[in-house]
């Protein structure tokens, strides 16, 4: 049932116009295809033609206008298949398809009434029969009929070409998309809404309509996307010299969406979360999420449109690559070492998970059953990571000539990887063969490093060496190509140049490993110096370095790279916490050292140059990454100790913090600007440890931040510290408050299941099953599902892993509904499921048993495929 990229196959036949026709009702929509088929002159006439078609009624077939008989074609649950067809010819069908009942969310749907669809990656096979495959592509036209009082807006990709009434109660239009394209980049949206408008005038001085179409209650968080859509234009064609290249460019939101947003050609449909906000309901990470992906769908317009794949396997070939781009964008447009530290925090907890559980697989995947389960932190993070690499090998300007060499050579076509490739390594010169092993090896490689220093020779051996475990059908690794960028930190502080073999190599360079084992010779030192390794966070692998508490404290003060800097502190702090989890093994009091104590004293005291990089300094690694660098995985005494720290720097530091505090306040209007945003950070990092303290002053300043009403991030930060602290009853009042007030706005609501879920408290559980009964709770939407259930998973592990095993069975319910309702959905909700490598004997058995009651279901493709692997770990 697997499929294969080494079975890949040209297609037969390609398809030159494809002319569509939507009657839209939401039990009975009537779909008419009209496709100019023509054979591909290479291969044989007699190769019969297959269309992919699923849950379709099929209505009629006719060739060239003549309908088919029984005999001349056969229908089955997959496909349609016409045994003898001519060279090239216009192929008629008509489907009936049920939007109002299809809860898997692919295809054609409705989202309150309103009309949408997703057709990544191979959902337009669920709205008419069709070479369902991106290297099919075609010029598309869309005719859409809809009732004229309730769907009074009616969008597909591309510009209107004619509109009309056509009787009392319906009217349609009909677009036109210029460019050719693959079906899953097709969209359709039909409803009562409501747009914002916007105009972009292009490098070349062309003029843009833009346009966010919304429910009517949801247009006063529209400005927001639309501003981060024109960041995006102008960064594009300044960073990356693309242009938009249609008349308009049209943004849609939906409530009910399986991912964040999709890059339709012209007519992006994102999940309302992604792009709706104000300061009244949004909190600053979600402006910056909302920023990225914005970003992220528009940057796709060449980076997976004009240029896009040619099948399946490729998909980091689009993602990894705007992925990139938009991390590079928000990088560029807010502070740059605090998106780093968050885009690796992610990749080194979520996709290292994955690299090391029963799912791991390449960045370019060489099988699967089914595709949508590939959509991973591996694809996109590893994938973006990959391509960062390659920037790092070639430097920016090369980089540049390479994408620019790509889209110019590649435009309009459905490529591999090895195109891209090959065109960095055209315009660099350099031999990316074992680069491209990045893109077949699953597994995060483990670099080690050690240094000599010899005083007589004034030298500094730097021996690095690489290994990558073992993966599920991988047990074989070979050595990568990876960049290391370094630099050398001398007793002053600052960067001492770097010298090798007589040749200065400035203050900081890129080391490039290719083998097993290497060794680099630094000349000239007077003293040792402290080797500062894997800056910006160079490579995505695991570094072994072994430096003292010492040296960590040094380079956390001194470290002229921001990321490292931080990185430097999360290793002290990481090792404190384990030696808290040591002495809570050992039934020991959980006493915090000075020496994180100190260092944190001189970070809130001295005055800092990045706000927002301080914050982040001040967090305490999370209980998820301190998880992924266990070998066994003991999640009370991960909770326990990381909470006794928090606690205890609270109470050392309690006036400095409250000083902190009271400092970073500001009765500035609301920005979403990102120094605005650093300081709300800090500040509410001080409320936290201030409220840890469980001190009533303490709780009674998150009460009066919560009363004072500025803003949400201001609100869900108090309210958050109100319903997790100790005393359980204290934050009631605030929940219940915050509840009505925002009972009318689902996103809003969103937060408000999210805070009460992953609160540390025993009864968690509990109020998971209760909230699940709630008004506002739907199974069937899956933000909803993300804030309740997701945010239970996995932002509460003690509570998950209970060790009565009631977190796992409570999971496998959920699962075993989403099964039947929305599988690509339940196929990532079971993945913590999975998870129990690491864990104790008692919870991988009681999470082994679930993932057996999941398997004894009728189960979808996606589920099935991933417990299997899980089963079989
Ligand atoms: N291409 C979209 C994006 O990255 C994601 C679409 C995913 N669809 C899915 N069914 N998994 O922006
Ligand atoms: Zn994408």
């Amino acid at each position: 049932r697997a499929i294969y990229l080494k079975d890949y196959q040209v297609p037969t036949y390609q398809i030159e116009q494809t002319e569509l026709r939507f009657d839209l009702s939401s039990e009975a929509t009537r779909v008419r295809a009209r496709l100019c088929v023509q054979r591909d002159d290479t291969t044989s006439v007699s190769e019969p033609l297959v269309l992919d078609g699923e849950a379709l009624t099929l209505i009629s077939v006719a060739i060239d206008g003549r309908p088919l008989d029984a005999a001349e074609y056969d229908a089955d649950e997959h496909s349609l298949t016409l045994h003898a067809v001519p060279d090239r010819f216009w192929l008629e069908t008509e489907v009936e398809i049920a939007p109002a009942s299809n809860t898997a969310l692919e295809g054609l749907y409705q989202s309150n009434g309103m009309f949408c669809t997703q057709c990544e990656p191979e959902g337009f096979r669920r709205i008419t029969f069709y070479p369902d495959r991106p290297d099919v592509m075609s010029r598309f036209t869309t005719t859409v009929i809809g009732d004229r009082t309730t769907l009074p807006v009616l969008l597909s990709n591309g510009n209107p070409i004619d509109q009309c009434v056509i009787d009392d109660a319906r009217h349609y239009v009909t677009w036109e998309d210029p460019h050719p394209k693959p079906a899953y980049l097709f969209a359709l949206v039909a409803g009562n809404l409501e747009k914002r408008e916007d105009h972009f005038t292009t490098a070349s001085g062309r003029d843009v309509l833009l346009q966010l179409w919304v429910e009517t209650q949801n247009l006063n968080k529209t400005e927001f996307a639309m501003n981060a859509l024109k960041r995006s234009m102008r960064w594009d064609e300044e960073r990356f010299g693309r242009e938009y290249d249609l008349d308009r460019f049209m943004i849609v939101a939906v409530d009910d969406f399986n991912m964040g947003a999709m890059e339709n050609k012209g007519l992006n449909i994102f999940n309302s979360s992604a792009v709706l906000a104000n300061p009244e309901t949004t909190v600053d990470m979600m402006f910056q999420r909302i920023e990225g992906i914005v970003a992220h769908e528009y940057f796709h317009n060449w980076s997976g449109n004009r240029v896009t794949c040619r099948d399946w396997f490729q998909l980091a070939l689009k993602e990894g690559f705007t992925v990139f781009r938009d991390q590079l964008f928000s990088s560029d447009v807010n502070s740059a070492p605090v998106k780093r530290i968050e885009d690796v925090a992610l990749l080194r907890t979520a996709q290292f998970a994955e690299d090391s559980g029963p799912t791991a697989h390449p960045v370019r995947p060489d099988h699967f059953i089914e595709i949508t389960n590939f959509y991973t932190l591996t694809v996109y993070e590893k994938g973006a990571e990959v391509v960062r690499m390659l920037r790092n090998l070639l430097g920016w300007e090369q980089f540049r000539q390479g994408s620019d060499l790509y889209f110019d050579r590649f435009d309009g076509q459905a490529v591999r990887v090895e195109d891209f490739i090959d065109c960095m390594a055209e315009v660099s010169g350099q031999d990316l063969t074992r680069f491209m092993l990045w893109y077949a090896q699953a597994g995060t490689p483990e670099v080690t490093a050690t240094s000599a220093y010899d005083a007589d020779a004034r030298c500094l051996t730097l021996s690095l060496s690489q290994r990558t475990p073992p993966t599920p059908g991988q047990t074989e690794k070979e050595p990568l190509q990876i960049p290391v960028a370094m630099g050398l930190v001398g007793a002053d502080g600052k960067d001492l140049p770097l010298i090798m073999n007589g040749e200065s190599l400035g203050t900081s360079t890129v080391l490039v490993m290719t083998d097993a084992e290497h060794r680099f010779v630094f000349e000239n030192l007077d003293a040792a110096p402290v080797p500062s390794l894997l800056r910006g966070f160079s490579a995505p692998v695991k570094l072994h370095h072994a430096l003292s508490d010492e040296q960590l404290a040094f380079l956390m003060r001194h470290d002229s790279d921001g990321f490292n800097r931080w990185d430097a502190g999360q290793q002290l702090a990481l090792s404190e916490l384990e030696r808290l989890m040591a002495a809570w093994h050992a039934d020991e009091p959980l006493v915090v050292g000075d020496r994180l104590i100190d260092t944190m004293r001189a970070l809130i005291t001295e005055p800092a140059d990045d706000k927002a990089v301080l914050a982040e300094m001040l967090r305490l690694p999370s209980e998820a990454f301190i998880a992924e660098q266990q070998a066994e995985v003991h999640i009370d005494a991960i909770h326990h100790a990381r909470r006794a720290a928090t606690r205890a720097l609270g109470e050392a530091l309690y006036d400095e913090f409250a000083a902190l505090y009271d400092r970073e306040r500001s009765d500035a209007p609301y920005s979403p600007h990102f120094e605005q945003i650093a300081q709300r950070s800090l500040k509410n990092v001080a409320l936290g440890y201030l409220c840890a303290t469980g001190r009533p002053d303490a709780l009674a300043l998150a009460q009066a931040q919560f009363d004072d009403n500025a803003n949400m991030t201001d609100v869900r930060a108090a309210l958050t510290q109100l319903a997790h602290a100790d005393d359980t009853a204290l934050g009631e009042p605030a929940v219940r408050a915050f509840g009505e007030r925002w009972a009318h706005d689902p996103l809003v609501m969103d937060q408000w299941f999210a805070t009460q879920v992953s609160r540390p408290q025993p009864d968690a559980l509990e109020r998971v099953r209760f909230l699940m009964g709630h008004e506002a709770f739907s199974i069937k939407n899956p933000n909803r599902v993300r804030a309740l259930i997701g945010t239970f998973v996995n932002q509460n592990l003690v509570n998950f892993h209970r060790e009565d095993g009631q977190g796992y069975r409570l999971l496998a319910d959920v699962v075993i509904e989403l099964n039947r309702l929305n599988p690509d959905i339940a196929a990532r909700m079971v993945l913590p499921l999975t998870r129990f490598r690491r864990l104790d004997p008692v919870r991988r058995a009681a999470m082994r048993g679930e993932l057996e009651r999941i398997r004894g279901e009728s189960l979808s493709r996606s589920v099935f495929e991933v417990v299997e692997k899980a089963l079989a770990d």
